[in-house]
């Protein structure tokens, strides 16, 4: 278990940005609106995204679920910006991704959201400390305050001892929580994690999740979690979205166990 410690609520200026946990009008509010992402693949279309209207409120930490195909990676990847729906609505605290130009859009992904991977998706060729400072670098955090920043994201993840290591020579749940800590690093207000443990045994899947409910509950930002594995979406999520070609066919509210829900409700 390891515990990520509190004194993130600085104000911290980077030029003119203001990033989004300092920033009292971006609280990580999510809602799609009828949601489509068609793909062309000659004369067929295939529906990944197929409609779907959802309401994640800030704060919250949900879980998507369904089999593969289902369109679950499709729709995290709209919800962060890393792609354009076909029709409808993305709107973040107000704000409709769609509408949004290519560089409002990378700004967005840049500041607000904080990805995880099934695969890590570490930088092989850097260190630790690198990997987790290249977000920073991307924001143009001055440099002394990036190697800081990231050298206290890994302590928190409990990797202070790794900050030179490559990836290659740390294990997968080192690896993934190294990730974590990447992600983490801009103080973004969307944690989207995709199959974050699919990689892991579940030992090492709880303590990964242990991370990411810590993350939500000290930092209230919002997790939108992507995953196979029911049982680690109860224990941990405060609401289970299913998914089935493209569509959300059910939903529920779920009480983690061992976990104290945060403050925001749904
Ligand atoms: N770039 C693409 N071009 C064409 N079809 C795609 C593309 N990306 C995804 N698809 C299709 O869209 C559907 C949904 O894919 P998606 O990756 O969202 O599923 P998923 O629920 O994440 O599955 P898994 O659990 O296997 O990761 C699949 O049928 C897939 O083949
Ligand atoms: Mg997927």
């Amino acid at each position: 278990m390891f515990k990520i410690s509190k004194g993130w609520n600085c104000v911290t200026y980077l030029g003119d940005n203001l990033l989004m946990a300092e920033n009292p009008t971006s609280s990580g509010e999510i809602r799609t609106e009828a949601v489509e992402r068609h793909y062309r693949m000659g004369e067929a279309t295939i529906c990944a995204v197929d409609g779907i209207t959802l309401n994640v409120a800030a704060g919250a930490f949900v879980a998507l679920l369904g089999s593969s195909g289902s369109g679950k990676s499709s729709l995290l990847n709209l919800i962060a910006g890393l792609d354009r729906p076909t029709a409808g609505a993305v709107i973040v605290d107000g704000r409709n991704l769609a509408g949004m130009t290519g560089e409002e859009l990378s700004r967005y992904r840049r500041l607000r959201v904080g990805m995880v991977f099934q695969a890590f998706n570490l930088i092989s060729s850097m260190t630790l400390l690198e990997n987790v400072e290249l977000p920073m670098r991307f924001a143009e955090v001055a440099r002394g305050e990036r190697t800081e920043r990231a050298r206290a994201s890994l302590e928190r993840v409990g990797l202070g001892g790794r900050l030179t290591h490559h990836p290659s020579q740390l294990s997968g749940g080192e690896q993934q929580r190294a990730a974590i800590a990447r992600a983490l690093a801009n103080r973004p207000s969307l944690l989207l994690a995709d199959e974050p443990t699919g990689n892991l045994d579940s030992h090492t899947g709880g303590e990964i999740l242990d991370l990411l409910h810590e993350s939500n509950r000290q930092f209230g930002m919002t997790v939108v979690m992507v995953t196979h594995e029911h049982a680690l979406a109860e224990q941990y999520a405060q609401r289970l979205v299913f998914l089935s070609d493209g569509k959300v066919v059910a939903e529920r509210q779920n009480v983690p166990r061992g976990s104290i829900p945060n403050s925001a409700g749904l």
